[in-house]
């Protein structure tokens, strides 16, 4: 597994994500998500891909 991105032109601030995994997520100044410099996409992987799932607008993606 790669690395966590928010596709920033994307994501409308809806917060599920933070929901769902702060441990990778969080809303930053601007108030969009953005992934956490200590999140660990391994250790994090289910909560994280819930997120993915559930962003309304497919804001968050894996890089390889
Ligand atoms: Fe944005 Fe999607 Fe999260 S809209 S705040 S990346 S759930």
């Amino acid at each position: 597994m790669g690395k966590v991105i928010v596709d920033k032109d994307k994501c409308i601030g809806c917060g599920t994500c933070v929901a769902l995994c702060p441990e990778a997520f969080e809303l930053a100044e601007d108030g969009k998500a953005k992934v956490k410099e200590s999140a660990d996409a391994k250790k994090l992987e289910k909560g994280i891909k819930e997120a993915i799932d559930a962003c309304p607008v497919q804001a968050i993606s894996f890089t390889s």
